[in-house]
């Protein structure tokens, strides 16, 4: 039989909905795709889909996706096919075509058998990420910061400072001037006083920011809050104000009837990696990063 692989055409998408939530629903946190959703993804110009037909029917499915992380294979998938590993190659090497720069990675469960598959592609593992998960059920103590070090919430008049240290302590633009203004719209009812900081020499040196887990809580009706962006300037690592900022976040969440906080990290961040592990937090899922360098 012939295998095409070709570029999605939108009859395609009722089909290919039901086979991608037919492959993930196992997946962890899993959010089912609908048409909307995937439409919504495509619109935004930066997610190209592929499909293998054989026969007039839709039996496999790739993505490309040019965002933030890099250039990425969102997700490729066969159904049950004698043939499955070589179609799916087939639509790993066709989406491997949409890459501009030099290379292209994909997240993969960390032990997931499916990891030897993209060995055999010629990816290697290069990191990870975790996400980290932990119980709100009290109040909990501070650990000490130097006393000359004030741990307050950001104040609507800061918005400027918010965004150059957050984007100083990450040494890219993470943040920008409206930010606020778009989580206040996203994620209610979230606001200045969720953004805990810390300030030394009258000005602000450290940053963790709270929110409602929102779109994970509207799927899975949970009240889980959120953590993140969390940085803390150069100058002033290592002197426990991260620390003492998440536990005040998580505090201020516990305080708003939040009974669960979640955050991403990579896996290769060992200040945020340890920290986090010290308060408490435990890795709900990890992910492994592919790479393959073209
Ligand atoms: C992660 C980050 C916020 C930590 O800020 P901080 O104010 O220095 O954090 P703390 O002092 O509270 O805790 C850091 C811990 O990591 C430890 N640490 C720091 N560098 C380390 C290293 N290279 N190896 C091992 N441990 C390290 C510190 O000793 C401290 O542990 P301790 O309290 O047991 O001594 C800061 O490094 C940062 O801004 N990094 C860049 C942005 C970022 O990665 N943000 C987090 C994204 S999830």
């Amino acid at each position: 039989m012939t295998v095409l692989v070709r570029s999605l055409y939108g009859a395609d998408l009722p089909c290919l909905v039901k086979m991608l939530n037919d492959e993930y629903s196992d997946s962890y946190e899993f959010e089912a795709f609908s048409e909307n959703s995937l439409h919504l993804w495509l619109q935004g110009g930066k997610l190209e889909i592929l499909v293998a037909e054989e026969d007039n029917q839709i039996i496999g499915s790739a993505a490309y996706h040019n965002g933030y992380w890099g250039e990425e294979i969102v997700w490729v998938t066969v159904g049950e096919n004698p043939n499955r590993k070589q179609i799916e190659n087939d639509l790993v090497n066709e989406a491997q075509k949409r890459v501009k720069r030099d290379a292209v990675f994909t997240a993969v469960d960390a032990h997931s058998p499916k990891i030897n598959e993209w060995i055999e592609r010629g990816y290697k593992q290069e990191g990870g990420l975790y996400h980290m998960v932990s119980r709100l059920d009290s109040v909990m103590s501070l650990p000490g910061v130097p006393s000359d070090t004030i741990l307050r919430s950001l104040r609507p008049e800061e918005e400027k400072d918010f965004v150059e240290t957050v984007n100083a302590g990450f040494e890219t633009e993470r943040v920008k001037l409206g930010t606020i203004q778009l989580w206040k719209t996203e994620s209610p009812p979230f606001n200045e006083e969720w953004v805990q900081v810390a300030e030394a020499n009258r000005r602000i040196v450290s940053i963790v920011a709270a929110k409602p887990d929102t779109n994970h809580n509207k799927l899975f009706g949970t009240s889980r809050g959120y953590l993140g962006p969390a940085t803390t300037l150069n100058e002033y690592r290592g002197k426990s104000l991260a620390s003492a900022l998440t536990v005040r976040a998580m505090n201020f969440l516990f305080e708003k009837k939040m009974d669960s906080v979640a955050l991403f990290t990579s896996e290769r961040n060992t200040p945020s990696v340890k920290l986090l592990q010290k308060i408490g937090f435990k890795v709900g899922h990890h992910w492994k990063f592919m790479r393959k360098h073209l």
